[in-house]
């Protein structure tokens, strides 16, 4: 990729090593290329992002773990021209999405390849950090948060969503309990570490923000229908997402021939239980966040 001057360095042995490599190989490529599906997805993730954070004309705004750019672009729009918005993420394909986006759309909004949890942010550029879903993957939870506070201004908002506890979220729940008989032990994940559920206990979530120095900490549920298949073939189109993106993904590909022909028509049948006319259609619930520094 050619460097950008609004670049930073990405370091490999800094604590997100593992994270910056994940998310530049293959899986950066997969969520690049089922940018527009997984925005439609998403997109009530997106406007929730902006209720809570009620962006004002004219402030500035770091969206983080901004990925293809997405809430970053309908952030933009509300701060508008006198404002500022800026998307920061550590994955060159989906930066690189981001950027071809922007200017298709012809966003005022930036986007910047760097590590969120260490790039030296002048202090006090923020208004509001806002994010859907680019926050949980930093391995020092509370040293990245304090860090990303000395970016706000006195007071400054921070407005984010985080998924729920997988056993709330079918979405990726139904294919996954479907699998395991036909693949390998999955061992249980440890509690808070980076990947899509490190927020989902609210306690823990409460305390790294106030560890890490913020108030007036409000965290609140919130869910939503997600058409994880649509189109001609709904379920075909869930099989399809959920082989390419996401913890089965990872899983699948390590398989033999016969357990993955196993577990892909036990996802195929779990899923098909799901479509009704609307397409493959399930829950997703996630905290919505709000916090000032
Ligand atoms: C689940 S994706 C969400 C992307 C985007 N916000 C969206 O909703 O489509 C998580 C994103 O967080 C980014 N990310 C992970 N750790 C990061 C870090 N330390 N700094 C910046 N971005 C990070 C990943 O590269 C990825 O794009």
């Amino acid at each position: 990729m050619t460097p950008h001057a609004a670049d930073g360095a990405l370091s490999n042995d800094g604590p997100n090593a593992e994270q910056i490599e994940y998310w530049n190989g293959d899986a950066g490529e997969r969520w690049a290329r089922y940018q527009d599906k997984l925005d439609s997805m998403l997109q009530p993730f997106s406007d929730a992002v902006l209720r809570i954070g009620a962006v004002k004309p004219g402030e500035r705004i770091l969206d983080v773990g901004c990925g293809c750019g997405a809430t970053t672009f309908d952030i933009a729009i509300r701060a508008g021209a006198q404002g500022k918005t800026v998307g920061v993420d550590i994955s060159a394909p989906m930066i690189a999405r981001a950027r071809n986006r922007a200017a298709a759309l012809k966003s005022t909004a930036e986007f910047m390849l760097a590590d969120a949890s260490t790039h030296a942010f002048p202090p006090g550029t923020f208004d509001l950090l806002a994010s859907r879903f680019g926050i949980m993957f930093f391995l020092e939870q509370v040293p990245a948060f304090t860090h990303l506070r000395q970016a706000l201004t006195p007071g400054g908002r921070v407005a984010f969503v985080c998924w729920r506890p997988m056993k709330e979220n079918p979405w990726i729940s139904v294919p996954l309990f479907a699998a395991l008989p036909h693949i390998p032990k999955q061992e249980p994940a440890v509690p808070g570490a980076p990947g899509p559920f490190a927020f989902d206990d609210p306690d823990r979530l409460r305390g790294v923000l106030t560890n890490a120095g913020y108030s007036a900490i409000e965290i609140e549920p919130f869910d939503a229908n997600l058409v994880v298949g649509g189109g001609a073939d709904p379920v075909g189109d869930a099989l399809q997402q959920t082989l390419d993106i996401g913890p089965l993904a990872r899983i699948f590909r390590e398989l033999d021939e016969t357990a993955r022909t196993q577990s892909i028509d036990a996802v195929r049948e779990a899923l098909a239980r799901h479509a009704s006319a609307e397409g493959v259609v399930m829950d997703g619930a996630v905290w919505l966040v709000t916090a000032r520094a």
